[in-house]
């Protein structure tokens, strides 16, 4: 074992995370976290981890369930995509591998949602195989500590780290060195104001030396993200409220929303016509009911909502008539759960 992975794993057994997921030691429970924690930090996902955990406690009970319960079980996380896949690799890993994730890289990395992270992640962890990983905070620290120039999210750079990870792994231990890294990077070498002076690799930092860890990782520059505006309608009648389902595929997919389209200038005036190209809705607009803005990874949206009643409704499968007290069983994005809460609020 070299000097950076003795000295990273003596830090990681005294100051290690104590993290639900670590004292599961079963690969389903690796599994799921490290879905859940991609894009999104630890104290977000704990919660959702332990509420998951009761819901679909292994493979089969997830590949049973509907996918309706699946989604509300993640509504908040964000990237829905991402528990539409587990569900599919459940199902998959129930009929073909009897319910236990194969212990084989090239058959996770079949799996949906499974890249090249998650595979060495999950064999890491839950297999104790010799495997690197490399997510964002792991990207950091090797940046900083070879302080690494190219971009690091290019494929020149992912290349480099990937390396890196690869020649630092100590044998037997790797499961053990992703981890460590992992929390080096969530709580010591942050990506703004790193903590240089408790952290056990400080001596052996090129970043440190050379005084470049601000700069460090390089990274391309973001395109900007463009601004839409939405107007939406809350058709009620009679204690009920019509959703729309979205399709199947891309953001949000499969989950439920208030019928709405974007609108060039003035949501007010643009409404009934956007609802009527979009739906074939014919709807009379009332009141205004709020503004809810949101940013997506790639795009900001401010979604103008307003209650409306039914003048004609097309049926179609669609859309579905559905009662305030049955809001919740509908899984939706943080836009439209807001939506959703204001009226049951006010009815
Ligand atoms: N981020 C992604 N996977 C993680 C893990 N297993 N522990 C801590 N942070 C993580």
């Amino acid at each position: 074992m070299n000097k950076l992975s003795r000295l990273l794993l003596n830090w990681y057994r005294q100051h290690g995370r104590t993290l639900p997921w670590r004292d599961h030691p079963d690969a389903y429970a690796v599994w799921v976290s490290e879905i859940m924690l991609q894009q999104t930090r630890v104290e977000t996902v704990i919660p959702y981890f332990e509420k998951w955990m009761r819901l679909f406690p292994d493979v089969k009970t997830l590949a049973n369930a509907l996918e309706q319960d699946v989604l509300n079980a993640w509504e908040g996380l964000g990237y829905y995509s991402r528990a539409r896949n587990l569900h599919k690799a459940a199902r998959l890993v129930a009929s073909d591998f009897n319910g236990e994730l194969p212990r084989d890289l090239t058959k996770l990395r079949s799996l949906p949602g499974i890249g090249r992270y998650t595979v060495g992640a999950i064999a890491s962890m839950a297999f104790g195989m010799d495997e690197p990983t490399l997510d964002g905070n792991l990207r950091r620290v090797f940046s900083r500590l070879f302080d690494i120039s190219e971009f690091a999210d290019s494929s020149a750079g992912e290349k480099i780290l990937w390396e890196l990870a690869v020649q630092n792994l100590p044998k037997g231990q790797a499961g053990d060195y992703n981890q460590a890294l992992m929390d080096l990077g969530a709580t010591i070498c942050l990506p703004k104001n790193p903590r240089c002076l408790l952290c056990p690799l400080m001596e052996m930092c090129a970043a440190r030396k050379n005084g470049t860890q601000d700069l460090r990782p390089v990274l391309k520059p973001k395109k900007a993200t463009p601004q839409y505006v939405h107007a939406a309608g809350v058709i009620l009648q009679r204690g009920r409220v019509l959703l729309a389902q979205r399709p199947a595929d891309g953001l949000l997919g499969n989950m439920w929303e208030f019928p709405n389209g974007r609108v060039e200038e003035n949501p007010a005036k643009e409404l009934v016509q956007v609802l009527n190209a979009a739906y074939r809705l014919k709807v009379k607009k009332k009141e205004a009911l709020g503004i809810i803005q949101h940013a997506y990874t790639h795009f900001k949206v401010t979604v103008h909502a307003f209650r409306c009643d039914p003048v004609s409704i097309p049926k179609n499968k669609n859309l579905e008539w559905v009662h305030l007290s049955e809001l919740d069983n509908y899984p939706m994005g943080k836009v439209d759960r807001q939506i959703a809460n204001k009226i049951v609020a006010r009815d």
